[in-house]
């Protein structure tokens, strides 16, 4: 069995945690902005370095290429570096980084493997600037069309496209469903707290659980807050909470895995002495169960009409993203468990409660996900953490099982 190197691995998570760093410890490089284009150019840097052949697609996916004795499709690993505001460290960036130290250690130890190798970073897994999650991944795979991509307006108003150019990434690789890789295993915090709580070390992934993103937008009428009676009123703000504390009782009453959020809400006019007229918020509905995830998505939307209708709003609804669950390869699953024992770690198989790339590659070829534990399953905050035996022990089992699969 062949070891990483430590050290290394964790000084390229520093340095790239300097890159849009943000007071607590963490980072901020929302999908191509400028602070995501100084961290794509670090990581671009560090492939040419190990003498990686990189490939930049249309939509922005980097892919850094080991040649390997045979010229067969690569093995690949990878996960993404764009973050949330509230960022830490190691979402996305430790698969990426990971990826790159296994091909340290094998030049370190000259080893040319028969299959290439692929270490890749995907635009704009996070999707909360511009949805859907996982796009890069989703049009290097096949099935989201590069122009519906280019098209996508985010939050701020400005397209895709339009921030591709500005930041240099729009490539010319002719990507999408072209490629179609031998494996794809990503190696990804936890970002829950199942594997700390139950004192394990690495999760051994075998699905990711259904996502079911969409935009409300209610419109009502702007009116004095001290003059307006209140059975006068179309209070499109009261009418938004409602919705959030409405999915609280919700996900209590489906119970098991079902988790709803309203992570954005805006108001409009937003000041406080107007009623507001205008409320664009976000829900995110997420169950492992399909069939329950749709009734929630069932019951959520009687009750935005009926509460729309009492309080005499006009609502509109968009839906930003929509995958079902997705089961990963049972082999690969089984091999990262067999890796973890041999490497004397403790390990469970168990589902992911975020989305990933590895969903995304899953529709194309055999991909499953190596976890390690997220201290206190904290992530999506500045104060996420993984320990550097647990950053050890999940890349060790990477380098191991993609010199399996690259040798096979
Ligand atoms: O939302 C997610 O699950 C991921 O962080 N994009
Ligand atoms: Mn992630
Ligand atoms: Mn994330």
């Amino acid at each position: 069995m062949q070891q990483i190197n430590q050290q290394r691995l964790l000084g390229w998570i520093d340095e790239l945690g300097q890159i849009g760093a943000i007071d607590g410890g963490g980072v901020c490089r929302l999908a191509l902005s400028d602070e995501d284009k100084a961290g794509r150019d670090y990581v671009v840097g560090l492939m040419k370095s190990l003498g990686l052949e990189v490939k930049i697609d249309r939509i922005g996916n980097v892919l850094g290429l080991r040649e390997g004795q045979e010229d067969l499709p690569p093995v690949m690993t990878g996960s993404h570096i764009d973050t949330v505001r509230t960022g830490g460290r190691y979402d996305g960036n430790l698969g990426v980084l990971a990826g790159l130290e296994v091909i340290a250690t094998l030049n370190d130890l000259g080893i040319q493997s028969k299959r290439p190798l692929g270490v890749a970073f995907f635009t704009n897994e996070e999707g909360s600037r511009f949805a859907p999650d996982m796009m890069g991944s989703l049009v290097f795979q096949g099935d989201l069309a590069l122009e519906t991509a280019l098209a996508v307006r985010g939050i701020d108003g400005t397209t895709v496209q339009e921030n591709l150019q500005r930041i240099g990434y729009a490539g010319d690789w002719i990507s999408e469903g072209q490629l179609v890789p031998t494996a794809f295993v990503e190696l990804h915090i936890e970002q829950g707290p199942v594997l700390e709580e139950e004192t394990i070390t690495i999760g051994a992934v075998q699905s990711v659980q259904g996502i079911s993103w969409t935009e409300y937008t209610f419109k009502g009428v702007s009116n004095h807050a001290g003059t307006t009676p209140m059975r006068l009123r179309h209070d499109a703000g009261y009418a938004a909470c409602q919705v959030a504390s409405f999915l609280r009782a919700l996900a209590e009453k489906v119970g098991d895995d079902q988790v709803a959020t309203v992570g954005r809400m805006e108001f409009k006019p937003n000041l406080v002495n107007v009623i507001a007229n205008h409320a664009v918020f976000t829900v995110d509905l997420r169950n492992t169960d399909n069939e329950k995830l749709k009734f929630s998505e069932q019951q959520t939307l009687s009750f935005i009409n009926e509460l729309c209708e009492k309080e005499g709003l006009e609502c509109s609804s968009k839906t930003l993203a929509r995958f079902d669950p997705v089961i990963f390869n049972d082999v690969l699953v089984n091999r990262i468990e067999s890796f973890a024992k041999e490497l004397g770690h403790s390990v469970k198989r168990m589902p992911s409660g975020a989305g990933h790339d590895a969903q995304m590659l899953a529709r194309m070829c055999p991909s499953s996900m190596i976890f390690i534990p997220s201290k206190a399953g904290i992530s999506h905050n500045v104060k996420e953490y993984s320990s550097p035996e647990h950053i050890e022990a999940g890349a060790n089992i990477l380098l191991n099982l993609l010199m399996e699969l690259a040798q096979a």
